[in-house]
């Protein structure tokens, strides 16, 4: 076990369905005592100072950050050290783990490590299924330990691949279902939706405004949403089920 750190640590993270959380706080809290914030929670700012600990997560769609209106833009840092992390469903993280840093960075961060973290894949759930689990632990302990040997005693910011700032990809639209039979109009969907997607009082979802990332059908108690991913997870299995270890950079 690591000796965790005495500065105040706080995982920003976006997560619609648990995964990209589950990791984040696996990291924060092998690097010290951790809370977590919203990430996305525009009206709510967070400033930091250089004694705090960010551990800034999100989740990879199509290998890039999800586009999200005011991601982390409620954080401002004052030379404030940060660890990035991208969760991913096990196919690649391409430029999500760059753009996150560069985003940081933009906002007075320095970052001081990264990882990669499989995650379930909301699409094909048997990627990554279980993950991060005691190897990628042992993983993120090595890890956590070196960003805390690099804040105790210097060092220069973290490399890490990809581009960090990509052409925004247009998102493949996932055929949703939806049952009105089924819908008790209990409005969780509505309140659950991260990006204010679907108009309350009726399972209708603003097609320009939905990530895909499947929230609404997991708190659905009905099931009146489902997302038919038959395809997509037969394409992913076919070419994704080699598990990928837990990459880091510091
Ligand atoms: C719209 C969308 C696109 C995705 N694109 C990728 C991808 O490019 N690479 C990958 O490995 N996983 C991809 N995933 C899987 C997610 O990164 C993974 O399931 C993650 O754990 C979801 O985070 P969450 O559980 O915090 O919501 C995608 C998921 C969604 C919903």
């Amino acid at each position: 076990m690591n000796a965790a750190t005495s500065r105040p640590v706080t995982a920003v993270v976006f997560s619609p369905t648990g995964g990209t959380l589950r990791a984040a706080r696996m990291v924060g809290g092998l690097l010290g005592d951790v809370r977590v914030a919203d990430a996305a929670d525009t009206r709510t700012p967070l400033a930091f100072g250089p004694d705090d600990l960010v551990v800034a997560a999100a989740p990879v769609y199509a290998g890039q950050l999800p586009a999200v209106e005011g991601l982390f833009e409620n954080l401002r840092g004052d030379n404030t050290p940060c660890v990035v992390v991208a969760a991913y469903g096990n196919r690649h993280y391409d430029d999500a783990l760059a753009q996150l840093k560069a985003r940081l960075e933009r906002r007075g961060f320095w970052c001081a490590g990264a990882a990669a973290c499989v995650t379930p894949h909301v699409f094909a759930p048997q990627l990554g299924a279980g993950r991060p689990d005691d190897a990628d632990r042992a993983a993120l302990e090595q890890f956590c330990a070196r960003v805390l040997q690099k804040l105790a005693s210097g060092g220069a910011p973290a490399s890490v691949p990809g581009n960090p700032d990509p052409a925004p990809k247009q998102p493949v639209p996932v055929p949703k279902k939806r049952d009105g039979s089924l819908c008790r109009v209990c409005n969780l969907c509505a309140q659950a939706c991260p990006v204010r997607a679907i108009v309350p009082g009726a399972i209708r979802v603003n097609p320009e405004r939905c990530i895909s990332c499947t929230r609404c059908a997991q708190v659905c108690p009905t099931h009146a949403i489902r997302f038919d991913t038959r395809e997509i997870a037969a394409r992913l299995t076919a070419r994704c089920s080699q598990p990928r270890p837990v990459e880091t950079f510091v």
